[in-house]
C-alpha cells in the first residue's frame, strides 16, 4: 500500500521561520509511517488574472504536489491578526479551477492547522481568518485539534532553534488525530 502524502504548508518564506522549524519537527514525529513534504512556493507570481491562463510554470507545479497529497498541513504564522499575504496569493491561485471539467485542487481535500507566534494570541486569530477561507474553499477541515503556540521565545534553544519542549506533545497529538482524519 502506499504512504500517505502530507502536503506541509508553511505560511512564512523567512529561512529561520518558527513555523517552518514547527512543520519539520511534525515530519520527524510521522516518520516514516507517511510521506511528508514542504511545499516549496517562493516563485509564485502575485495573482493577476491577466497572466491566469495558461498557468505559470510555478503555479503547476505547485498545483500538481496539491493534487498527489492526502493532506495539508498549514503552519502558519500571525501578521496582524491575519495569516500572511503570501499564504492568501498561494492559496488564490490554488482556488481557480483548472479547466471547465477538472475542479479546484483544494476541493475536498483533508486540512489541518498549526502555527507559533511571539506574541500571546500563538496564531489562533490568524488561524480563525484561514478556516474562514479554507472552509468556503471546500477543504475538509479539522478543526479539534488545532494548535496554537504563543510566546515561541519561551522555547528556543540557546542557538535561537525552536525546542518546542512545552508543547511537543500537543503537536504529537495533532499529529496522529491528522493521520486518523485522513484515513477515516
Ligand atoms: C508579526 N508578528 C506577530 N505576532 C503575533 O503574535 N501576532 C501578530 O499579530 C503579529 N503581527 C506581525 C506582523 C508582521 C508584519 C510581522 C512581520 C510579524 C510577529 C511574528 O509572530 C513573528 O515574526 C514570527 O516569528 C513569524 O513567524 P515565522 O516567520 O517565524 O514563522
Amino acid at each position: 500500500m502506499e504512504k500517505i502524502k502530507i502536503l506541509a504548508v508553511v505560511g512564512s518564506l523567512r529561512k529561520e521561520s518558527y513555523n517552518r522549524q514547527l512543520a519539520l519537527i511534525a515530519k520527524e514525529i510521522l516518520g516514516d509511517r507517511v510521506d511528508f513534504t514542504l511545499l516549496e512556493y517562493q516563485d509564485i507570481p502575485l495573482m493577476n488574472q491577466d497572466i491566469e491562463y495558461p498557468a505559470p510554470d510555478a503555479v503547476s507545479r505547485v498545483r500538481k504536489e496539491v493534487k498527489l497529497a492526502d493532506g495539508l498541513w498549514f503552519f502558519t504564522p500571525e501578521y496582524n491578526h491575519f495569516f500572511p499575504g503570501v499564504l492568501k496569493n498561494l492559496i488564490d491561485w490554488l482556488s481557480r479551477p483548472i479547466s471547465d471539467q477538472e475542479p479546484h485542487v483544494l476541493t475536498g481535500k483533508p486540512a489541518a492547522i498549526s502555527g507559533i507566534s511571539l506574541g500571546m494570541s500563538g496564531t489562533g486569530i490568524a488561524q480563525d481568518h484561514l478556516v474562514t477561507l479554507i472552509s468556503f474553499l471546500n477543504m475538509d477541515v479539522m478543526n479539534v485539534p488545532r494548535l496554537t503556540i504563543p510566546n515561541a521565545m519561551q522555547q528556543l534553544d540557546s542557538n535561537g532553534k525552536l525546542t518546542l519542549k512545552a508543547s511537543y506533545p500537543f503537536l504529537e497529538k495533532q499529529a496522529n488525530d491528522f493521520l486518523c482524519f485522513i484515513t477515516k
